[in-house]
């Protein structure tokens, strides 16, 4: 089979850089009154530098899946069929993202219905963008059928074995598609400016549950056989499958859990306030507009805390204390059923329309359904961390707006700036122009752009007619171009105040001072955010002695809850407290959440006798690990490495 040329992501970044439009504030700003532009060629001028689709040229309206589970092979094999929006008179060519995928055969519908092959071409693989797949369609067709094989190695994939399962006797499987990992598991034009709808055959082993962000049945026969439907358009990084031994509970009549039989009921009472949240959104932001809204507890690999995958939200286990007090996770993933799923960002720089408007409605559920105090707690364990991230070094990635060129990897996104500052610069809005004239505005801003993927351009084109303009003499254009478009978190940016962190830090200012340490009168009504303030107002290293003394009130080592133990074996690790040792091992084989475990392995790496400690669990962890979590810790111990080999 001929190759193409192999594309090296850095000219692929230098060619797209040149191209696409600065995202420094353009000098042709929009007039008041513009009609905010959502059309094609507005899309289009945002080129998406992760994909090699032609979304300009033809489009993906609908796919059809039918594919075959084999956890055996660790393998998803079949077909995917394309009905196709041919857009450009002489566009000939379907160009698709694959990774790592074995392409067997492409066919495509002649004018009588029949299949007929296509000739198409693989290229060699670009270690960050995949190969690409273009098919020559000479007759345009209206419907285009490729049969492919996934690798054991996919990268939006994990196959567990059952030892990495809560119940240890069926295998796992699941999906992570964001952000350019749909593409290894399913070939795709993968980027945010196609939408499509979807429909799925999937077959398994019979004692395999199958669900997919789709129209999941909570009464469907469990029995190797099943199909989905999904009527709303999604981009790519939303199509998600999952399997493995998942049964379900109702949470009400439109939202339920998923997860293996030994967490369900724990699952159902910890999520059991979902419908209320769902009521808050919508009657802040209008309806919620995807029919269910379920939960799929996954097994502890999971690398993230959550996925907003549509109708059927990803969580980790590690959310799951017993109090509730981790629950935002799932206020943020609901949100994301606003921003991000009905109104997506269209390029990775812009991911801030995403993460940042969902923390912030985030922290808006949170306040309906828990109380201001909680919700200011949050937040402020939020900024706190935010400002600890920014450096000299880093300013290019602080900018809400990031310029083309400034991101490597649209994986490498997932910043404070991203979440933080962009839920901050919202929350300044908010208190700018009062809660009911922006609630208003964004409630009109995911109705307008509903189903569609816009630039920060356009986002902030529409605030500029629609709340500035309309709401003159609150905020002007500096202040609002200074949070899209400058480093750092501008001085005018409002402040949270937390009335418990202020006991929080009283306490912890008398232990260091006098030894004291705070009654349990006081800590045993304490939640997750007030241990995450005591543990991170610490100074960078204690006296073994002072950690044994905090070990032995309040038994951090070993701690069940996840946000506790990220906080505290970093801490351990600084200050030498080996005693720790063996229950942080522990966590870190059994938990593969990035955020979790990074701090970790972030602080062992800085000595030689820590690297070497990490090294040894990582061999250990790594069978368990989900391949985005191997590739971040074998970033941190390549880097350590590297600066010693340099000395
Ligand atoms: N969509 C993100 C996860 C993501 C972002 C995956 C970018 C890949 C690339 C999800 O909604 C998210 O933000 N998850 C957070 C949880 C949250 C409560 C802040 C996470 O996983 O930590
Ligand atoms: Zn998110």
């Amino acid at each position: 089979m001929p190759k193409f040329l192999i594309v090296l992501s850095a000219a692929l970044a230098l060619a797209a850089a040149g191209c696409a439009r600065d995202a420094a504030p353009p000098t042709d700003a929009a007039k008041p009154g513009d009609a905010p532009a959502a059309s094609t060629e507005a899309m289009d001028a945002t080129r998406d530098e992760y994909s090699y689709a032609e979304p300009g040229k033809v489009k993906t309206t609908e796919l059809a899946l039918d594919l075959g589970v084999d956890f055996a092979k660790k393998q998803i094999a079949g077909t995917a069929t394309y009905t196709l929006d041919w857009l450009a008179d002489d566009a000939t060519q379907l160009v698709l993202d694959t990774r790592d995928l074995e392409i067997s055969k492409v066919e495509g519908a002649g004018k009588d219905g029949q299949w007929q092959p296509l000739q198409y071409v693989l290229a060699d693989a670009d270690p960050l963008l995949g190969s690409k797949l273009t098919i020559d369609a000479p007759e345009r067709n209206a419907t285009i059928r490729v049969t492919y094989a996934t690798s054991p190695q996919a990268s939006g994939l994990q196959w567990l074995e059952p030892s990495m399962t809560e119940g240890g006797k069926q295998p796992f499987m699941f999906s992570q598609s964001q952000q350019i990992h749909a593409r290894s598991w399913v070939p795709l034009q993968d980027t945010t400016q196609v939408r499509f709808t979807y429909s799925a055959h999937v077959t398994s082993p019979a004692d395999a549950m199958v669900l997919m962000s789709a129209d999941n049945d909570p009464n469907a026969a469990r029995d190797g056989d099943y199909s989905f439907k999904m009527p709303q358009k999604i981009p790519s990084y939303l199509l998600a499958i999952a399997a493995g031994d998942l049964v379900f509970r109702p949470i009400s009549e439109r939202s339920g859990v998923w997860a293996e039989p030994a967490m369900v009921e724990k699952a159902q009472a910890e999520f059991e306030d979902t419908e209320k949240m769902i009521e808050t959104a919508e009657s802040l932001y209008g309806p919620y507009r995807w029919g269910r809204y379920d939960i799929l507890v996954l097994p502890p690999s999971f690398p993230y805390g959550g996925m907003e995958n549509p109708r059927l939200t990803f969580a980790t286990p590690t959310v799951i204390v017993g109090d509730k007090s981790l629950v935002s996770l799932v206020a943020h993933e609901l949100a994301h059923s606003w921003s991000g799923n009905l109104v997506t960002f269209s390029t990775s720089r812009d991911a801030w329309l995403n993460e940042g408007l969902t923390s912030y409605v985030e922290n808006r559920l949170v306040e309906a359904l828990y109380g201001k105090e909680q919700a200011d707690m949050e937040s402020a364990i939020a900024r706190g961390e935010l400002k600890e991230e920014f450096t000299e070094e880093n300013k290019a990635l602080q900018r809400l707006a990031v310029k083309p060129g400034d991101l490597d990897d649209p994986d490498h996104n997932l910043t404070g700036t991203v979440y933080t500052k962009g839920a901050w610069f919202m929350q300044f809005l908010e208190q700018r122009f009062g809660r009911e004239v922006f609630d208003d505005f964004l409630r009109g801003y995911f109705d307008h752009f509903a189903f569609q993927s816009i630039s920060t351009q356009q986002f902030r084109d529409y605030a500029i007619a629609n709340l500035l303009e309309k709401n003159p003499g609150k905020v002007s254009q500096e202040e609002f171009d200074a949070w899209l478009y400058e480093p750092g978190i501008p001085d005018n940016a409002p402040q949270v105040k937390s009335q418990r962190f202020a006991v929080v830090d009283a306490a912890r200012i008398s232990w260091t001072g006098t030894g004291t340490l705070p009654s349990a009168q006081v800590t045993s009504k304490w939640s997750t955010q007030e241990w995450v303030r005591f543990i991170e107002g610490m100074p960078d290293t204690l006296t073994v002695e002072q950690m044994q003394a905090l070990d032995d009130a309040y038994h951090f080592t070993g701690t069940p809850n996840g946000e506790i133990a990220q906080r505290w074996y970093p801490l351990a690790v600084r200050s030498g407290y080996h005693a720790a040792d063996e229950e942080m091992a522990e966590f870190m084989q059994r938990v593969g959440r990035r955020k979790l475990i990074m701090p970790i392995y972030n602080a062992l790496v800085k000595t030689p006798e820590g690297l070497a400690f990490a090294k040894d669990v990582f061999a250990k962890a790594r069978p368990g690990y989900h391949p985005i979590t191997t590739g971040s810790v074998q970033a941190a111990i390549e880097g350590a490495e590297g600066k010693d080999a340099a000395k």
